[in-house]
């Protein structure tokens, strides 16, 4: 898998999967049957292997993190803890993105509290409790498909 990152590769069918046909010409090179992202986002990426269920620090904190379709590979007590550490490691502004089958919404009550849960276009973004109001007014319509919230597929 980060092979896979490291190289920028995506299948037609991986690119088909919410990405607007504008970023795909803007942003990707046709390499055979696979799209190669451009080489000036590629260096501007940092891949490294952390295991989510052991300690980690010094990470920073992030302005989106995506944790799409791992948490099911957990127990109760895994998935909440790696939650819980997770709050620390957003913006204060940020964005935590799941998987469409997974939920904060199964947590002990302190924990699910302090993720809050908002609708964009047909993604369900989570954020930071004491996270500011969300303002999409600055971007286009969530359901439109230049929208880069709406455009994750997650
Ligand atoms: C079903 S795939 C999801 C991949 C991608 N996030 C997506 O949504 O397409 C699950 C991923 O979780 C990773 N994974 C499983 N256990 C992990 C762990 N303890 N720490 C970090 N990643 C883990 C696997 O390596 C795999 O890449």
């Amino acid at each position: 898998m980060l092979e896979r990152v490291k190289a920028g590769r995506y299948s037609q069918v991986e690119v088909n999967r919410g990405l607007p046909a504008t970023s795909l010409v803007r942003y990707f090179t046709r390499v055979g049957r696979e799209w190669e992202v451009a080489e000036r986002l590629r260096e501007r990426v940092t891949v490294r292997h952390l295991n989510l269920a052991a300690p980690y620090v010094g990470l920073g904190t992030f302005d989106m993190i995506w944790l799409r379709n791992v948490l099911i590979y957990f127990d109760a007590e895994t998935k909440q803890d790696i939650l819980r550490r997770m709050l620390p490691m957003l913006q204060l502004d940020g964005f935590l993105l799941l998987g469409s089958s997974e939920t904060t919404l199964d947590l002990p009550a302190d924990l699910s509290a302090a993720w809050r849960r908002d609708p964009v276009g047909r993604v369900q973004v989570h954020r930071r409790a004491s996270a500011p109001p969300l303002d999409l007014s600055s971007t286009t319509s969530p359901s439109s498909p230049s929208s880069p919230l709406a455009s994750t597929g997650a």
